[in-house]
Protein backbone atom coordinates (compact mmCIF):
# COMPACT_ATOMS: atom_id res chain seq x y z
CA UNK A 1 0.00 0.00 0.00
CA UNK A 2 1.21 3.96 -0.52
CA UNK A 3 1.35 5.91 1.81
CA UNK A 4 1.09 9.65 2.22
CA UNK A 5 4.14 11.67 2.76
CA UNK A 6 3.90 14.47 5.47
CA UNK A 7 7.12 16.68 5.00
CA UNK A 8 8.62 19.37 7.13
CA UNK A 9 12.40 18.60 6.98
CA UNK A 10 14.91 20.73 5.59
CA UNK A 11 15.76 19.56 1.71
CA UNK A 12 19.29 19.38 0.27
CA UNK A 13 19.31 21.21 -2.89
CA UNK A 14 22.20 19.67 -5.44
CA UNK A 15 22.23 15.91 -6.72
CA UNK A 16 25.23 13.31 -7.05
CA UNK A 17 28.43 13.90 -6.97
CA UNK A 18 31.01 10.89 -7.78
CA UNK A 19 33.88 10.97 -6.56
CA UNK A 20 36.67 13.66 -8.15
CA UNK A 21 33.60 15.68 -9.68
CA UNK A 22 33.86 19.55 -8.50
CA UNK A 23 30.65 20.75 -9.57
CA UNK A 24 27.46 19.70 -11.56
CA UNK A 25 29.15 20.02 -14.95
CA UNK A 26 31.52 17.24 -14.02
CA UNK A 27 28.69 15.14 -11.95
CA UNK A 28 27.01 14.78 -15.23
CA UNK A 29 30.35 13.75 -17.71
CA UNK A 30 31.10 11.51 -15.14
CA UNK A 31 27.76 9.48 -14.87
CA UNK A 32 27.44 10.20 -18.61
CA UNK A 33 31.39 8.27 -18.92
CA UNK A 34 30.57 5.57 -15.82
CA UNK A 35 27.14 4.47 -17.66
CA UNK A 36 28.91 4.30 -21.48
CA UNK A 37 31.27 1.90 -19.91
CA UNK A 38 28.89 -0.57 -18.13
CA UNK A 39 26.21 -0.09 -21.17
CA UNK A 40 27.27 -3.73 -22.53
CA UNK A 41 26.70 -5.54 -19.13
CA UNK A 42 24.01 -3.74 -17.51
CA UNK A 43 21.48 -5.96 -18.29
CA UNK A 44 22.91 -8.95 -17.28
CA UNK A 45 24.50 -7.32 -13.94
CA UNK A 46 21.11 -6.05 -13.05
CA UNK A 47 18.89 -9.18 -13.25
CA UNK A 48 21.90 -11.14 -11.47
CA UNK A 49 22.38 -8.62 -8.42
CA UNK A 50 18.89 -8.02 -8.20
CA UNK A 51 18.15 -11.54 -8.74
CA UNK A 52 15.53 -10.58 -11.15
CA UNK A 53 13.64 -8.65 -8.35
CA UNK A 54 13.98 -5.44 -11.15
CA UNK A 55 11.59 -6.87 -12.56
CA UNK A 56 8.88 -6.99 -10.16
CA UNK A 57 9.76 -3.80 -9.46
CA UNK A 58 9.25 -2.14 -12.50
CA UNK A 59 6.22 -4.42 -12.85
CA UNK A 60 4.44 -2.96 -9.99
CA UNK A 61 5.05 0.60 -11.02
CA UNK A 62 3.68 0.31 -14.06
CA UNK A 63 0.50 -1.24 -12.67
CA UNK A 64 0.37 2.02 -10.45
CA UNK A 65 -0.35 4.03 -13.39
CA UNK A 66 -2.62 1.73 -15.18
CA UNK A 67 -5.70 4.10 -14.78
CA UNK A 68 -2.97 6.03 -17.37
CA UNK A 69 -2.04 4.41 -19.56
CA UNK A 70 -5.19 2.84 -20.63
CA UNK A 71 -6.43 5.87 -22.30
CA UNK A 72 -4.50 5.18 -25.67
CA UNK A 73 -3.80 9.32 -26.64
CA UNK A 74 -2.24 9.31 -22.55
CA UNK A 75 1.94 10.33 -23.73
CA UNK A 76 3.73 8.43 -21.20
CA UNK A 77 7.64 9.32 -21.03
CA UNK A 78 10.59 7.61 -18.59
CA UNK A 79 13.03 9.21 -18.61
CA UNK A 80 16.88 8.15 -17.99
CA UNK A 81 15.34 4.63 -19.21
CA UNK A 82 18.82 3.11 -19.51
CA UNK A 83 18.18 0.01 -21.82
CA UNK A 84 14.41 0.42 -21.75
CA UNK A 85 13.09 -1.88 -19.00
CA UNK A 86 10.68 0.10 -17.66
CA UNK A 87 9.75 1.91 -20.73
CA UNK A 88 8.33 -2.06 -22.11
CA UNK A 89 6.79 -2.30 -18.38
CA UNK A 90 5.02 0.99 -19.06
CA UNK A 91 3.76 -0.48 -22.99
CA UNK A 92 3.00 -4.15 -21.54
CA UNK A 93 0.73 -2.81 -19.38
CA UNK A 94 -0.50 -0.62 -21.32
CA UNK A 95 -1.34 -3.26 -23.48
CA UNK A 96 -3.01 -5.02 -20.60
CA UNK A 97 -4.94 -2.25 -19.72
CA UNK A 98 -6.46 -1.32 -22.82
CA UNK A 99 -7.58 -5.41 -23.60
CA UNK A 100 -8.89 -5.01 -20.31
CA UNK A 101 -11.54 -2.29 -20.74
CA UNK A 102 -12.58 -3.16 -24.21
CA UNK A 103 -10.54 -0.17 -25.97
CA UNK A 104 -9.86 -0.46 -29.74
CA UNK A 105 -8.06 2.40 -30.54
CA UNK A 106 -4.43 1.88 -31.35
CA UNK A 107 -1.87 3.87 -28.28
CA UNK A 108 0.53 6.03 -28.90
CA UNK A 109 3.76 4.59 -28.19
CA UNK A 110 5.90 4.87 -24.53
CA UNK A 111 8.50 7.19 -24.96
CA UNK A 112 12.28 6.17 -23.40
CA UNK A 113 14.82 9.00 -22.90
CA UNK A 114 18.43 8.85 -21.14
CA UNK A 115 21.86 10.74 -22.22
CA UNK A 116 23.75 7.47 -22.99
CA UNK A 117 23.62 6.54 -26.57
CA UNK A 118 24.66 2.74 -26.03
CA UNK A 119 21.99 2.29 -23.70
CA UNK A 120 19.48 3.41 -25.75
CA UNK A 121 21.34 1.22 -28.75
CA UNK A 122 20.36 -1.61 -26.86
CA UNK A 123 16.51 -0.09 -25.87
CA UNK A 124 15.87 -0.05 -29.53
CA UNK A 125 17.43 -3.32 -30.23
CA UNK A 126 15.42 -5.07 -27.56
CA UNK A 127 11.86 -2.76 -28.71
CA UNK A 128 12.96 -4.06 -32.26
CA UNK A 129 13.52 -8.13 -31.33
CA UNK A 130 10.28 -7.50 -28.67
CA UNK A 131 8.12 -5.61 -30.80
CA UNK A 132 7.30 -3.36 -27.93
CA UNK A 133 5.33 -0.26 -28.50
CA UNK A 134 8.03 2.26 -27.34
CA UNK A 135 10.25 4.80 -29.19
CA UNK A 136 13.91 5.86 -27.95
CA UNK A 137 15.41 9.35 -28.07
CA UNK A 138 18.56 11.07 -27.11
CA UNK A 139 17.90 13.36 -23.73
CA UNK A 140 19.28 15.08 -20.96
CA UNK A 141 17.14 14.52 -18.39
CA UNK A 142 17.83 18.21 -17.33
CA UNK A 143 16.73 19.46 -20.37
CA UNK A 144 14.11 17.29 -22.00
CA UNK A 145 13.24 18.07 -25.84
CA UNK A 146 9.46 17.61 -24.82
CA UNK A 147 7.12 20.50 -25.35
CA UNK A 148 5.40 22.22 -21.70
CA UNK A 149 2.39 20.32 -20.63
CA UNK A 150 2.66 17.54 -23.47
CA UNK A 151 2.67 14.67 -21.34
CA UNK A 152 0.47 12.86 -18.98
CA UNK A 153 2.88 10.48 -16.31
CA UNK A 154 6.26 10.72 -16.20
CA UNK A 155 8.44 7.62 -15.00
CA UNK A 156 12.34 6.99 -14.06
CA UNK A 157 13.94 3.70 -12.59
CA UNK A 158 17.13 3.86 -10.45
CA UNK A 159 17.63 7.06 -12.98
CA UNK A 160 16.66 10.46 -10.65
CA UNK A 161 19.38 9.81 -7.70
CA UNK A 162 22.22 10.26 -10.50
CA UNK A 163 21.25 13.63 -11.52
CA UNK A 164 23.33 15.97 -10.82
CA UNK A 165 20.50 18.20 -9.27
CA UNK A 166 17.34 16.84 -7.71
CA UNK A 167 15.42 20.45 -7.44
CA UNK A 168 16.15 21.09 -11.65
CA UNK A 169 15.34 17.65 -12.82
CA UNK A 170 11.98 17.91 -10.74
CA UNK A 171 10.99 21.16 -12.35
CA UNK A 172 11.84 20.34 -15.73
CA UNK A 173 9.30 16.64 -15.07
CA UNK A 174 6.79 19.19 -13.76
CA UNK A 175 7.25 21.37 -16.50
CA UNK A 176 6.27 18.35 -19.45
CA UNK A 177 3.32 17.30 -17.53
CA UNK A 178 0.01 18.56 -18.23
CA UNK A 179 -1.36 19.98 -15.00
CA UNK A 180 -3.45 16.41 -13.29
CA UNK A 181 -0.08 14.19 -14.90
CA UNK A 182 1.61 11.83 -12.82
CA UNK A 183 5.25 11.33 -11.85
CA UNK A 184 6.73 7.48 -10.63
CA UNK A 185 9.82 7.64 -9.51
CA UNK A 186 11.10 4.01 -8.91
CA UNK A 187 15.00 4.70 -6.50
CA UNK A 188 16.74 2.20 -3.99
CA UNK A 189 16.96 3.89 -0.64
CA UNK A 190 18.62 3.02 3.18
CA UNK A 191 16.62 -0.32 3.63
CA UNK A 192 14.69 0.06 7.18
CA UNK A 193 15.59 -1.60 10.42
CA UNK A 194 15.94 -5.00 10.99
CA UNK A 195 17.75 -8.64 11.16
CA UNK A 196 16.44 -9.07 6.75
CA UNK A 197 17.33 -4.96 6.43
CA UNK A 198 20.60 -5.83 7.66
CA UNK A 199 21.67 -8.45 5.76
CA UNK A 200 20.48 -6.72 2.41
CA UNK A 201 22.41 -3.68 4.08
CA UNK A 202 25.62 -6.20 3.76
CA UNK A 203 24.92 -7.59 0.35
CA UNK A 204 24.56 -3.99 -1.16
CA UNK A 205 27.30 -2.31 0.56
CA UNK A 206 30.02 -5.48 0.13
CA UNK A 207 28.92 -7.98 -1.71
CA UNK A 208 27.11 -6.45 -4.63
CA UNK A 209 30.17 -4.21 -5.47
CA UNK A 210 32.70 -6.59 -5.76
CA UNK A 211 30.88 -8.77 -8.12
CA UNK A 212 29.49 -5.89 -10.41
CA UNK A 213 32.95 -4.63 -10.29
CA UNK A 214 34.75 -7.96 -11.59
CA UNK A 215 31.55 -8.80 -13.92
CA UNK A 216 31.58 -5.05 -15.53
CA UNK A 217 34.99 -4.43 -15.08
CA UNK A 218 34.24 -0.73 -13.93
CA UNK A 219 34.74 -1.19 -10.41
CA UNK A 220 34.25 2.56 -9.53
CA UNK A 221 30.14 2.43 -11.11
CA UNK A 222 29.81 -0.43 -8.22
CA UNK A 223 31.18 1.16 -5.57
CA UNK A 224 28.90 4.21 -6.78
CA UNK A 225 25.82 2.47 -6.13
CA UNK A 226 25.76 2.04 -2.79
CA UNK A 227 27.56 5.21 -2.17
CA UNK A 228 25.31 7.21 -4.24
CA UNK A 229 22.29 5.66 -2.26
CA UNK A 230 23.70 6.82 0.83
CA UNK A 231 23.77 10.22 0.06
CA UNK A 232 20.45 10.41 -1.55
CA UNK A 233 17.20 12.35 -0.48
CA UNK A 234 15.11 10.70 2.50
CA UNK A 235 11.70 9.99 1.21
CA UNK A 236 10.37 12.84 3.33
CA UNK A 237 13.15 15.46 1.85
CA UNK A 238 12.17 13.68 -1.44
CA UNK A 239 8.64 14.71 -0.75
CA UNK A 240 9.06 17.61 0.52
CA UNK A 241 11.19 18.59 -2.73
CA UNK A 242 8.43 16.88 -5.64
CA UNK A 243 5.83 19.24 -3.17
CA UNK A 244 8.28 22.32 -4.13
CA UNK A 245 8.58 21.67 -7.44
CA UNK A 246 4.95 21.70 -8.24
CA UNK A 247 3.83 18.03 -7.18
CA UNK A 248 1.20 17.35 -4.64
CA UNK A 249 -0.46 14.20 -2.96
CA UNK A 250 3.54 12.44 -2.66
CA UNK A 251 2.98 8.53 -1.94
CA UNK A 252 5.65 6.29 -1.13
CA UNK A 253 5.84 2.51 -1.11
CA UNK A 254 8.72 0.30 -0.32
CA UNK A 255 9.74 -2.82 -1.43
CA UNK A 256 12.42 -5.50 -0.31
CA UNK A 257 13.00 -4.22 2.88
CA UNK A 258 12.56 -0.76 2.19
CA UNK A 259 15.42 -0.55 -0.26
CA UNK A 260 13.44 0.45 -3.17
CA UNK A 261 10.92 3.17 -3.10
CA UNK A 262 8.41 4.41 -5.24
CA UNK A 263 7.38 7.85 -4.91
CA UNK A 264 4.67 9.08 -6.97
CA UNK A 265 2.58 12.30 -7.28
CA UNK A 266 0.63 14.33 -8.72
CA UNK A 267 1.65 17.71 -10.81
CA UNK A 268 -0.68 20.32 -9.61
C1 LIG B 1 20.90 2.85 -13.25
S1 LIG B 1 20.49 3.25 -14.90
C2 LIG B 1 18.74 2.93 -14.94
C3 LIG B 1 18.27 2.55 -16.30
C4 LIG B 1 16.82 2.11 -16.39
N1 LIG B 1 15.91 3.16 -16.04
C5 LIG B 1 16.55 0.89 -15.57
O1 LIG B 1 15.54 0.84 -14.87
O2 LIG B 1 17.32 -0.07 -15.67
C6 LIG B 1 20.54 5.00 -14.86
C7 LIG B 1 20.35 5.62 -16.22
O3 LIG B 1 20.16 7.03 -16.04
C8 LIG B 1 20.78 7.69 -17.12
N2 LIG B 1 21.03 9.08 -16.74
C9 LIG B 1 21.68 9.54 -15.65
N3 LIG B 1 21.69 10.88 -15.65
C10 LIG B 1 21.00 11.28 -16.75
C11 LIG B 1 20.64 12.54 -17.30
N4 LIG B 1 21.01 13.69 -16.73
N5 LIG B 1 19.92 12.57 -18.42
C12 LIG B 1 19.54 11.42 -19.04
N6 LIG B 1 19.86 10.19 -18.59
C13 LIG B 1 20.57 10.12 -17.45
C14 LIG B 1 22.05 6.88 -17.35
O4 LIG B 1 22.58 7.09 -18.63
C15 LIG B 1 21.54 5.45 -17.15
O5 LIG B 1 21.13 4.87 -18.38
Amino acid sequence: MAMAMTTGETVPLSGTRPEGARDEREAAAHVREMFGQIAPRYDFLNHLLSLSLDHVWRRRTARRFAHILRRPEARAIDVCCGTGDLAFALARERKRALRASGETATAIPVIGSDFVEPMLERARDKARSAGHRAVFAAADALRLPFADASADLVTTAFGFRNLANYESGLREIARVLRPGGEVGILEFTEPGAGPLAAVFRFYFRRVLPLVGGAISGNREAYRYLPGSVAKFPSSAELARLMERCGFSDVRVSRWNFGSVALHTATRH
